[in-house]
C-alpha cells in the first residue's frame, strides 16, 4: 500500500487530499483545496493563491488514474465544487448526505449530487460502511461530529487495511475532541494515521481552552495506546504557527504532512502577516 498526501495546510493551503495505491487501485481522498479567509484582519495572499494552484494540480492529476474517490464531508477544501467533472466515470463514496448532515453541507451534498448523478461509475453511501475490493478493505466510521459538536456537521473516518498494513484518515475531527474519534482510531490499529488536529489558532473565542485540553487528554491517551504508530497530524493544528509548543507541552511527537512526504512546511496561512510584512519591506527597499 501506497500511502501520498497531495495536499495539506503545511504545504501552503488548506486541504488533506490524499492518494492510496492498493490491490492495483488508485484511491483517492478528498479532493479539494481552499484558501483561509481572512486571518489577521487580511486575505489570502498571492504566495498562497499560488500554492494552491500548484496543490490543485497536482490532485487533478491524480485524480485522473483514481478509479475510486471519497469525500469525507462537504467543505469546499475537501471537494471543489466547481470541477464535478473529476468525479465523471468513477466510484464516489460520498458521506451520507441525508442523515447526520447539516443545512449547509446538506445544500452543498445535493449540488454535488446533481452534477454527478448518472456520469459518476456508481456513488456509495460512506457512513459505517465496510468494502472489500480486490483484497483491500475499506472501513468507513459512523458519522462522528466535526470537531467537539456538530454545529459544523460530521464526518467520516476511513481505514485502509491491504496486505497486513492499515492506514488512517480521520477527516476533520479537530485534534480528538471527543471519546468516540478516539475509540475509532484505537480500535483501527493503523500503521499510519493522517489526523486532522486541533485548532490552537481558534483560541479562546472560537474554541475554548476546556475542550482544547480535553482534545490533548484524548490524543495523549490514542498516542499511548498506538506507540508502533507513526501520526501525521496537520490541517487544523498547522493553521498555527506555534502549534508545536502545545504538543511539547504533553510530550507528543509526530509528523507534519509535509514531513511524512519529505518537503519543507510551508504554513503559509500561519505566515501571511510575515509574507504582507516581507512584501513591504521588498517594496521600500
Ligand atoms: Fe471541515
Ligand atoms: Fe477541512
Amino acid at each position: 500500500m501506497i500511502v501520498e498526501i497531495l495536499a495539506a495546510d503545511s504545504m501552503g493551503a488548506r486541504s488533506m487530499a490524499t492518494c492510496v495505491e492498493a490491490g492495483g487501485h488508485l484511491f483517492l481522498i478528498d479532493p479539494g483545496v481552499a484558501l483561509g479567509p481572512l486571518r489577521y484582519g487580511l486575505p489570502p495572499h498571492r504566495a498562497e493563491f499560488e500554492a494552491k494552484d500548484r496543490l490543485w494540480r497536482r490532485i487533478e492529476d491524480r485524480a485522473r488514474s483514481a478509479d475510486f474517490i471519497i469525500v469525507t464531508h462537504y467543505h469546499h477544501d475537501h471537494y471543489n465544487p466547481d470541477r464535478p467533472d473529476i468525479f465523471f466515470g468513477k466510484v464516489v463514496i460520498l458521506k451520507d448526505w441525508k442523515r447526520n448532515i447539516n443545512k449547509n453541507q446538506a445544500k452543498r451534498a445535493s449540488l454535488l449530487l446533481e452534477q454527478i448523478r448518472g456520469k459518476a461509475k456508481e456513488i456509495v453511501v460512506a457512513d459505517g460502511n465496510e468494502l472489500e475490493i480486490d483484497g483491500v478493505k475499506l472501513i468507513f466510521s459512523p458519522a462522528q461530529p466535526h470537531g467537539y459538536s456538530n454545529r459544523l456537521g460530521c464526518v467520516v473516518q476511513v481505514l485502509f487495511s491491504f496486505g497486513g498494513k492499515r492506514f488512517l484518515f480521520t477527516s476533520d475531527i479537530q485534534g480528538v475532541c471527543l471519546r468516540e474519534h478516539a475509540d475509532f482510531i484505537i480500535s483501527a490499529t493503523p500503521d499510519v494515521v493522517f489526523m486532522d488536529g486541533a485548532p490552537t489558532y481558534l483560541l479562546p473565542t472560537k474554541f475554548p481552552k476546556a475542550r482544547l485540553e480535553e482534545a490533548f487528554a484524548n490524543l495523549t491517551c490514542v498516542m499511548e495506546s498506538l506507540r508502533d504508530t507513526t501520526f501525521v497530524v496537520d490541517h487544523h493544528t498547522t493553521r498555527d504557527e506555534h502549534y508545536r509548543r502545545w504538543f511539547e507541552l504533553y510530550k507528543l511527537d509526530f509528523k507534519t504532512a509535509a514531513e511524512f512526504m519529505g518537503f519543507e512546511n510551508m504554513f503559509l496561512e500561519a505566515w501571511r502577516k510575515k509574507l504582507y510584512k516581507d512584501e513591504v519591506r521588498l517594496l521600500g527597499d
